[in-house]
């Protein structure tokens, strides 16, 4: 029997990924080439130069990803590209590359919200999950919880008011002298510290709020840092990177199980490149079981920027609110 295939792309940030999926959810390829040991000399993703990589790597990712599949463009029914959020010139060389396969060979092309795609990275690794389900996406961009009530329709419950978890990681880093990308690197220096060397404060808002503020926390790491650099007392980094991560992972644990219990859901889904850290997905784990909450996690390699997520969610879209048409542009603030 003929598969559906769709094929996918992603250029949000610093990966550019091609993928090809069968029937939605089961990976044919997903070819991811990263741009990170070129934005490790400027301690970040300098946006013009990931434009200028997605451009000299665009049509060898596609081939791979074709290649890998064992498909040519010809068998392809289907193309999902990332059409936002991200950074604008990236997410046009992904936008014009689908345009142009769409167009040369007649296929329909739906643009993927790159937040529903990170969700969707859990129906790849779950055959058998469908929505209803409570999610929290964390990512270096976009800190969520989200109600899924069907494919591609979700009810947002909280947001960050300032910087995104993955952000907080990547600057605290950087100012412990881990470097770019921030987010292993303290994943890893924190298995060494003692998480409770440093009382960081952890902020939960008001009452009831689901909303996130990391800024003051980031701050709290500058102060700690500056006091004891002025009284002469050396700096343990696996110390500060496990203190700082256990106010953060904290507060967004509760606030998790708080809107799965709240609207009264026994699944929560984990999304985005942050849902990568160790830790996280350990304490979250302890306690959804403690109340009786299914946790789903993707592998890591679903969890970080690919696009297989994409494909699963351009193939629910196109299912439901059918193409886009060839006017389709790049938005980078796209709300989730
Ligand atoms: O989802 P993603 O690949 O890109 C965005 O859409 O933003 O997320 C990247 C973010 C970065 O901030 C990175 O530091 C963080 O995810 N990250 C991690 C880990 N792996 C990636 N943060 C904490 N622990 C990790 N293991
Ligand atoms: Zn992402």
């Amino acid at each position: 029997d003929q598969k559906f295939l769709t094929m996918a792309i992603e250029s949000s940030c610093d990966e550019t990924s091609v993928a090809v999926l069968a029937d939605g959810r089961t990976v044919l390829s997903n070819v991811i080439s990263s741009q990170i040991a070129i934005h490790t000399a400027f301690g970040g993703v300098v946006p013009e130069i990931a434009s200028r990589h997605h451009l000299e790597n665009m049509n060898r990712v596609v081939e791979q990803s074709l290649t890998e599949a064992g498909v040519t463009l010809d068998d392809i029914d289907l193309l999902g590209v990332t059409y936002g959020p991200g950074l604008v010139g990236a997410l046009l060389m992904g936008v014009a590359t689908a345009k142009a396969m769409a167009f040369a060979k007649d296929i329909p092309l739906v643009g993927v919200n790159h937040m529903h795609g990170h969700i969707s990275a859990n129906f790849i690794q779950y055959p058998d999950l469908k929505p209803p389900f409570m999610s929290l996406i964390v990512s270096g961009g976009h800190t969520n919880i989200v109600e899924m009530t069907d494919y591609g329709q979700c009810n947002v419950l909280g947001g960050t008011r300032d910087d995104a978890v993955g952000e907080a990681y990547d600057k605290v880093a950087r100012v412990i002298g881990l470097g770019y990308p921030g987010g292993p690197k303290i994943d890893i220096a924190a298995k060494e510290g003692n998480s409770q060397a440093i009382h960081f404060k952890r902020v939960f808002l008001e009452k009831g709020s689901l909303d996130f503020s990391f800024s003051g926390l980031k701050t709290a790491v500058l102060n700690y840092l500056n006091t004891e650099k002025q009284a002469g007392r050396e700096i343990s980094v696996p110390d500060v990177a496990a203190s700082f991560q256990a106010a953060v992972i904290e507060v967004i644990v509760k606030k998790a199980i708080e809107a799965a219990l709240d609207k009264r859901q026994d699944k929560l889904v984990l999304a985005g490149g942050v849902a990568a850290n160790s830790k996280l997905r350990c304490d979250l784990q302890a306690e959804c079981d403690k109340h009786g909450i299914r946790l789903y996690v993707p592998d890591p390699v679903l969890c970080t920027d690919n696009a297989a997520m994409i494909a699963c969610a351009a193939y629910y879209k196109y299912q439901t609110l059918g193409a886009d048409d060839l006017y389709l542009d790049a938005y980078p603030s796209l709300a989730i």
